[in-house]
């Protein structure tokens, strides 16, 4: 398996594995194959941070990372991370994460946000956002907003989360 930067023959392929992926998964709004598209036509989009998991030939999964704001600091938004029923529990999403964070700190990011499972999440380093006085701009259960400092916490970075706004838009 090779983790690397999606790139534009891939557009296709991605929107498909993104659409099976979430198919099938316990929380989903049904279309985080549009919000992938709109988001790398957005201004918050990093090229860098968008990867996919290629398996011989195929695409097995692919993350994004955006680009949100929290009190004037630039924050990562993880989301969508998507891996193909068939390829899920083997280590790929872990992989893409975990190259995803790597990346980030090279490019000099603070902190990753995710809305997401809080069973699945913290085994990256991922602790409840509210800890750290960091907040989504709409109703979340505490434990599902969580973040990931990539350098020292900075208590600059607390208040409520600045999405893209394609988030709000698909
Ligand atoms: C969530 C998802 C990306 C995980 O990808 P994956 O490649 O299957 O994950 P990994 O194999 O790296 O799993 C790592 C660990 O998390 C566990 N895990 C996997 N999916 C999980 C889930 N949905 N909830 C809780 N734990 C999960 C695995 O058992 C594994 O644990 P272990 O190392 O202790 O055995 C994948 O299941 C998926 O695409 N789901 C549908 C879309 C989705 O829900 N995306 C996340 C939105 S927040």
């Amino acid at each position: 398996m090779i983790i690397r930067q999606e790139r534009s023959s891939d557009i296709a392929e991605i929107y498909k594995v993104v659409k099976q992926a979430f198919a099938s998964a316990e929380h989903k709004d049904g279309n985080e194959q549009e919000l992938v598209n709109a988001l790398r036509k957005s201004s918050s989009y990093i090229p860098v941070l968008s990867l996919v998991a290629q398996i011989d030939n195929k695409i097995a999964g692919h993350v994004m990372f955006t680009k949100g704001r929290v009190n004037g600091c630039d924050v990562l938004i993880l989301a969508p991370l998507s891996v193909l029923p068939e390829f899920q529990r083997r280590g790929i999403g872990s992989a893409l994460i975990q190259t995803g964070h790597e990346i980030a700190k090279k490019q000099g990011y603070i902190c990753s946000i995710v809305l997401g499972s809080e069973f699945y999440y913290p085994k990256f380093g991922y602790e409840p956002a509210s800890k750290y006085g960091i907040f989504a701009p709409f109703n979340v259960p505490d434990e599902n907003l969580m973040v990931k400092f990539l350098a020292e916490p900075s208590s600059q970075i607390c208040g409520t989360i600045e999405y893209p706004k394609e988030f709000f838009e698909v």
